[in-house]
C-alpha cells in the first residue's frame, strides 16, 4: 500500500520505466552535442525516463488502486535500445526526445496490461498512441525546433530494472519528480 502524506488532495503522478544512469549521462552528453544554436531547456539525467502511463491528478485511493495493479504483475524485465531522435508532439513539438525501441515483448506487455487495467479500475484514458520515448530536453516557450539535423544517437542496448509510481510537481524551474514506490523488474 502506498501511504500518501497529503489525505485531503490529490497528486500529479505517472507511471515509468526507469533508465541506467549510465545511459541517461550518455543522452545528455548527446545533447550538449545537438543542443548548438538551439533553444533547448536540458532534462536533467536524474529526471530522464520512459513514461508508460500518465495518470494526471489521483486521490490516495486511486494510487493504492494503481499500486495494486503493479503488484499484480509478472513485471518482466524488457530489453530495450536507443532510436532515432524525434521532435514531439508530432504537430506541434515542444520535445526533444530519443525513440526507444523494443528488443523483446515485455515492454507492450507491461504498456498494454497497465493501460488495460487503469481503464477498468480508474476510467484512465490513453491520450495518444503510446509511443516510447525518453525525452532529453524541452523547448522554451517561444522557440521553435529548428529542423537541421540532429547528430547521430548513441547506440544504447540496456534492460529497464524498475517501474515506479512518480509525483510530477510543477515548479517556475521546471517539473521536479518524486519516487512515490517502486517495484523492480524481473529479468529472465
Ligand atoms: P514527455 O516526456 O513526453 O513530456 C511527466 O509529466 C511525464 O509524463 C513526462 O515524461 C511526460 O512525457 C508524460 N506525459 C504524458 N502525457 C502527459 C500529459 N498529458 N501531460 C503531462 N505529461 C505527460
Amino acid at each position: 500500500m502506498i501511504q500518501i502524506d497529503y489525505p485531503d488532495r490529490t497528486l500529479r503522478t505517472f507511471i515509468a520505466l526507469d533508465v541506467d544512469l549510465l545511459v541517461r549521462e550518455e543522452l545528455a552528453a548527446w545533447l550538449r552535442a545537438a543542443r548548438a544554436g538551439r533553444q533547448l531547456r536540458a532534462v536533467r539525467p536524474e529526471n530522464m525516463h520512459l513514461t508508460l502511463a500518465f495518470l494526471g491528478e489521483r486521490s490516495g485511493a486511486e494510487l493504492s488502486l494503481v499500486a495494486g495493479i503493479l503488484e499484480d504483475h509478472a513485471r518482466l524485465a524488457p530489453r530495450l535500445a536507443v532510436g532515432a531522435p524525434i521532435w514531439l508532439p508530432r504537430r506541434r513539438p515542444r520535445a526533444l526526445t530519443v525513440e526507444i525501441r523494443a528488443l523483446d515483448e515485455n515492454l507492450t506487455a507491461l504498456q498494454s496490461y497497465l493501460a488495460r487495467s487503469l481503464a477498468q479500475a480508474l476510467d484512465w484514458k490513453q491520450a495518444r498512441a503510446f509511443r516510447p520515448h525518453i525525452t532529453v530536453a524541452r523547448l522554451g516557450r517561444a522557440a521553435e525546433p529548428h529542423l537541421d539535423p540532429l547528430p547521430p544517437t548513441p547506440q544504447l542496448e540496456f534492460t529497464a530494472k524498475s517501474v515506479t509510481l512518480y509525483r510530477s510537481e510543477l515548479l517556475p524551474e521546471g517539473a521536479e519528480y518524486e519516487v512515490l514506490k517502486s517495484w523492480e523488474l524481473n529479468e529472465a
